[in-house]
């Protein structure tokens, strides 16, 4: 028995990086998993979930419609016969450099995946959660305040906090949790370029000098802080955002020169 036996969960953006982290991570601690991503590599991650011994269904859809998460939450239900744990975590960048001249489209585009995917989630999925239930946004430290994103991305994962708090007082009472990570720079698809540039310059070193930790974040690592907040250990923390950010989103911006 582990602390997610019996129990199922979904996760969004499952084909890489958190979200495939999150979703081993979870099956590992004895959870069914449905993995929902709009990329079809997301089969390997249920592949590797079942050759590891453990229960997993993948769903290939686009999670920001209605559509979709019918799709992935009625698979939790069809195939696992209930609904314990949602990550809501499938999300773009729309660009990895701040534009002024951002056109509608992409800004649309941003919000629609990055904040208006996971409410859909939410809604989708609450008619099938019942007490003890617990859901997991993932947000971004470039949604606590400016400078570590584009500004439709920073602008979407700042709703994203704000919907982890608002959902979770409008589920005042129903034994249901709303938590939120907020990642720092982690080394996954999304930040690839980033990542290969720094690698091919011979730089990696540089990655993430500015946090205290002083290096950029593996993916597991924010598995692990959404698996603490899905699970009933963290049964008293609710409508949270954590920081996973090596401590960056800590510190006001400083000139290495003045450290001690
Ligand atoms: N990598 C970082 O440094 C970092 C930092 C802070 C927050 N985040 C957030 O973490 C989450 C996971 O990102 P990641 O870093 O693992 O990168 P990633 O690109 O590997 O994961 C995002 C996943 O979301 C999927 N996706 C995008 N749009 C979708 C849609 N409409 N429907 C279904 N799936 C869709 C992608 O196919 C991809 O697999 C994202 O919400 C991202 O904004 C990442």
């Amino acid at each position: 028995m582990t602390e997610f036996t019996g129990k199922t969960a979904i996760v969004t953006g499952a084909a890489g990086g958190i979200g495939r982290a999150t979703a081993l991570l979870l099956a590992r601690k004895g959870a069914s998993v449905v993995a929902a991503d709009v990329n079809p590599a997301v089969r390997d991650t249920a592949s590797m979930i079942r050759d590891a011994g453990g229960r997993a269904e993948a769903v290939v859809t686009d999670v920001a419609t209605d559509a979709g998460a019918e799709a992935f939450v009625g698979a939790a239900i069809d195939r696992f016969g209930g609904l314990d744990v949602l990550h809501a975590n499938a999300g773009i960048t729309g660009g990895l450099v701040p534009r002024l001249d951002e056109d509608s489209a992409t800004f649309l585009e941003v919000l629609r995946v990055n904040l208006l995917g996971p409410w859909v989630a939410i809604r989708t999925a609450l008619p099938h959660m019942t007490r003890g239930a617990a859901i997991v946004c993932t947000a971004s430290v470039a949604g606590l305040r400016a400078g570590a994103g584009p500004i439709a991305y920073s602008a979407s994962k700042a709703g994203v906090i704000n919907l982890v708090q608002s959902t979770a007082m409008a589920l005042s009472g129903r034994g249901i949790r709303v938590n939120g990570v907020a990642p720092g720079l982690i080394d996954t698809p999304m930040t690839a370029l980033l990542y290969d540039d720094a690698r091919a310059k011979g730089r990696e070193d540089r990655i993430g000098q500015l946090n205290p930790t002083r290096r950029g974040g593996q993916p597991e690592e924010i598995a692990e802080a959404v698996a603490w907040l899905a699970s009933d250990a963290a049964g008293y923390v609710n409508g949270q955002v954590l920081a996973v950010d090596g401590g960056l989103s800590a510190q006001h911006p400083f000139t290495p020169k003045w450290s001690l």
